[in-house]
């Protein structure tokens, strides 16, 4: 009953960066295999991306936009990746996005998109649509894979592990050859828990970040690190994990979860406040104030609520702009609000910040290719060093698509997409037993904890050692019931969660500079 699959490329995730790569190989006539975890091919991170992507604004030009991407991410920028990224960004949102499939933006009477401006940005340079420019992306992108003869689509499964020869084959040879990836295990939700292998000669993981495993976040349910921790398990090189990005603007309102309050509400015009709307922000950056970078914003938003023991703090957007074009630029931030009986047309938004993105990850090359042969990683899960120590905003869907066009190109050019020789170990079940949902549910909100209060905005030596010591425990207990019980979703879930906690935190450890959106009090 344990079967292999098999197919020329498997994609794990379908964000913008698993997506693109999906359809340039199918258009190459690849036969790919796209898997997700979500019940919705459209269920990512990139669907519920508000802002926009960065496309060129008036006045604007490749280098300005690099010196805009170093000056957010410190002297951990890749200035090959940054270029790469300014040179073909642009052009590849319009022979893509906008040509091949089809994404409309934002326009004016005449057609011109209507950039707008974000924080670290030095001119209006991102098109959007309305605050919903994610989901409109991936409905597009999903359309066009569900259409093509080429893929196909396979939602409600979940990587288990990605297949290496050297873990896998029941040959002990293989381990004397160089760490290959041909594939991974995939469990299927729906079977009563059957895993089945698929072989593939490149695989491409777009599994998205880690948000989930910090208390507020803005991230969707299954950004649970996944990724990140089956790379790490099979042998990958992760770098810059201590770098997590805090969104400066969630909707707070207690037991609400975290709701984004995308930056574009500050790029038109919005500004962060007390409570009586006294604007704060110019004592912390006099030259950007509320378009400061999002470490810079988040930190001044941190001290302020510790010194006056605040809650949360307030942004203020019906002082700066008419309660129409308020309606109709941020529909979907408007609806929310109302529904938690807020109008942000009139009223003031209460805000605090949230894990938002994982600047770090597996380390790729310029196509996105791992330290692992036949492993690419695309997306948030993948660090190619664009973002050095703190993300510009804005600039990860592009990412996205930049490295999922390339890594897709850079397998089709190489060609050799030949079955692999060596054997593989089916699946073998561990536990019989069910795991118990409560112990998951409570292992998961420790984690949560641990790295909200420990890890999170402010560090200091202690609380990381605290830190550390707290996730060592719990994996072993996770470990152990991960290897006694009947697999499901979550506690897949769970041991990737305690896995990818260990690695952010431990980067954060042995990193001892206040560094981007790293900051460290000892
Ligand atoms: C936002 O809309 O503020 C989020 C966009 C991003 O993280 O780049």
């Amino acid at each position: 009953m344990h079967d292999f699959i098999e197919t020329d490329c498997l994609v794990i995730g379908c964000g913008i960066a698993g997506a693109i790569s999906s359809l340039e190989l199918a258009e190459a006539g690849l036969q790919v295999l796209v898997v997700t975890r979500g019940e919705n091919l459209t269920d990512s991170a990139t669907d519920l991306a508000q802002g926009g992507i960065v496309y060129r604004g008036d006045q604007d030009s490749p280098d300005i936009l690099a010196q805009d991407i170093m000056r957010t991410g410190g002297s951990y920028c890749s200035p090959k990746a940054v270029e790469i990224l300014v040179e073909e960004g642009a052009p590849l949102v319009r022979k893509i996005l906008m040509e091949k499939v089809g994404v409309t933006f934002d326009a004016d009477d005449q057609g011109k998109l209507t950039l707008i401006r974000e924080g670290g940005h030095s001119v209006a340079r991102i098109a959007h649509r309305q605050d919903q420019t994610g989901r409109h992306l991936v409905s597009h992108l999903v359309r066009a894979l569900s259409k093509h003869p080429n893929v196909r689509l396979l939602p409600k499964h979940t990587a288990v592990d990605l297949l290496t020869p050297q873990h896998h084959s029941p040959n002990p040879l293989a381990q004397y050859e160089p760490t290959t990836c041909v594939g991974a295990y995939l469990f299927d939700q729906e079977k009563g828990g059957e895993v089945v292998g698929c072989l593939a000669p490149r695989t491409i993981l777009a599994t998205g970040g880690l948000g989930q495993l910090f208390l507020r976040n803005t991230n969707p349910a299954f950004a649970r690190g996944d990724g990140l921790a089956m790379a790490y398990r099979a042998g990958a090189r992760v770098i810059n994990a201590e770098f997590i990005q805090f969104h400066p603007t969630t909707f707070f309102q207690r037991d609400a979860a975290a709701f984004l309050i995308s930056e574009a509400v500050r790029g038109a015009g919005g500004k962060l406040v007390y409570r009586d709307g006294t604007p704060f922000m110019e004592k912390y950056d006099p030259e950007w104030k509320d378009l400061a970078p999002r470490d810079v914003v988040s930190r001044a938003i941190y001290q302020e609520m510790m010194q006056r023991d605040l809650p949360n703090v307030y942004l203020d957007l019906a002082s700066h702009l008419p309660a129409n074009e308020i309606r109709h630029r941020f529909p979907g931030i408007f609806a929310f609000c109302l529904r938690h009986g807020v109008d942000i047309s009139q009223e003031l938004i209460p805000v605090v910040p949230a894990a938002h993105y994982s600047c770090g990850g597996v380390w790729v090359d310029e196509v996105g290719e791992t330290n692992l042969k036949g492993l690419y990683a695309v997306g948030e899960v993948a660090c190619t060093g664009v973002h050095g120590a703190n993300r510009l905003a804005s600039t990860s869907l592009l990412e996205g698509l930049v490295w999922g066009y390339r890594a897709a190109r850079s397998i089709i050019d190489r060609g050799g997409t030949s079955r692999m020789a060596w054997k593989i170990r089916p699946w073998k079940d561990m536990g019989r037993e069910l795991p118990d949902p409560t112990l998951m549910n409570e292992d998961m909100n420790t984690i949560k904890h641990i790295m909200w209060n420990y890890v999170g905005l402010v560090r200091s030596a202690p609380r990381l050692q605290r830190a550390l010591k707290e996730l060592r425990n719990l994996e072993f207990s996770i470990e152990q019931f991960y290897r006694e019980s009947h697999l499901t979703d979550q506690l897949i879930g769970l041991r990737n969660a305690i896995q990818a906690a260990i690695i952010v935190a431990s980067a954060a450890w042995k990193n001892k500079t206040s560094v981007g959106c790293h900051y460290r009090i000892s």
